[in-house]
């Protein structure tokens, strides 16, 4: 046997594997499935009505009534769960809407599980759709400025995570970014009897521009400040592992990194530090933006992009992924 080009011996040629597309098949490490996407959905107060969100070309806000075609569109697909986001008829200053036992989530689930949808249904527990100030929980002071009051919210995010239970919900994902959160929800659950509920915490969630198309379709944009008392600084990855440490000891069953594709280095990470733990990643509504106003530009190739995307937030370790382009991806992955 001789060298080959490289000079090594005996000769190594890594594009052997390549040469054929069956062979690439067998030797692929990710492979993306209908099975890992989690479809978020936006449901509106009001009747027949299916407004598509401008920021989000191929998303829409949707009335309860019209959920039947939508759950049976996404089961066909073999798409397992979807995440819910409401969008209350009324805000107010504790976004009472969030937990009324009628409001807009709360009829949302009622409906999905009254038509005997297998879908497993995950819902956003948060304040920013509901209040009328846009953020994340009950406004207080400190040093004379407004800012979220951790523990008041606490107390109305076990509220709002219960009446969603009693609705029908059958995971709850909490994403306000309160200290605290886990252990109060987790012990508010088992006290109302829902010790089965699985919480999916949003451990690490950035406060992100990437999520400006989200705030319109949601209708959740903060009316004065930001949010970079709760959620966390993007130049921060280190603190993100200490966020899904203090998650797990408190209870959560699955933990998020958000946003996805700014921070795979944050995915792979916490995948490390916990390969026991299910990891989600949420490709967010800007990530999804971008590629859909190049491609429509036809400066990129939309499946393809889509797809490398999503391949390589698995890649990086996510289990499972919340990305508006489930529908799609699973189209294009089975059909
Ligand atoms: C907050 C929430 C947000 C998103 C999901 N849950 C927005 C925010 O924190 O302002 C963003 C999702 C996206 O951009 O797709 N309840």
């Amino acid at each position: 046997m001789s060298a080959d080009a490289s000079g090594q011996f005996p000769s190594v040629r890594l594009r052997r594997l390549r040469s054929h597309s069956q062979l690439r098949e067998l030797v692929r490490e990710t492979k993306l499935d209908a099975g890992d996407f989690i479809l978020p959905l936006f449901i509106k107060h009001g009747q027949g009505q299916r407004l598509p969100i401008g920021s989000m070309p191929g998303q829409s806000q949707i009335t309860v009534d019209l959920l039947k075609e939508e759950i049976a569109e996404i089961e066909a697909l073999g798409i397992p769960a979807i995440i819910l986001f409401g969008i209350p008829e009324h805000k107010d200053a504790v976004g009472s809407d969030a937990y009324s036992d009628t409001g807009i989530i709360q009829q949302a689930v009622r409906e999905i599980k009254r038509l005997g949808s297998k879908l497993l249904v995950m819902t956003d527990v948060c304040f920013c759709e509901f209040t009328d100030h846009g953020h994340c929980g009950i406004i207080g002071h400190r040093h004379g400025q407004p800012d979220v009051d951790n523990d008041q919210t606490l107390e109305i995010l076990v509220k709002e995570a219960v009446s969603h239970a009693q609705a029908g919900a059958d995971l709850i994902a909490p994403s306000g970014m309160m200290d605290g959160m886990i252990q109060a929800l987790r012990q508010g659950l088992d006290a109302a009897g829902f010790t089965h509920i699985p919480i999916m915490s949003y451990a690490a969630k950035y406060c992100s521009a990437f999520y400006g198309p989200f705030r319109d379709a949601a209708e959740s944009a903060p009316k004065f400040g930001d949010r970079r008392t709760y959620q966390m600084d993007p130049a921060n990855g280190r603190e993100a592992l200490r966020e899904v440490a203090l998650d797990l000891a408190e209870g959560a069953d699955i933990l998020m990194v958000k946003p996805a594709l700014s921070y795979l280095d944050v995915i792979y990470r916490v995948k490390q530090a916990h390969p026991e733990v299910p990891l989600a990643a949420y490709n967010v509504s800007g990530e999804y933006a971008m590629i859909k106003a190049a491609a429509a530009n036809g400066w990129i190739d939309e499946q393809r992009v889509a797809l490398e995307v999503l391949t390589s937030i698995k890649r990086a370790g996510a289990d499972m992924i919340l990305t508006y382009f489930a529908k799609d991806a699973a189209r294009w992955l089975h059909f």
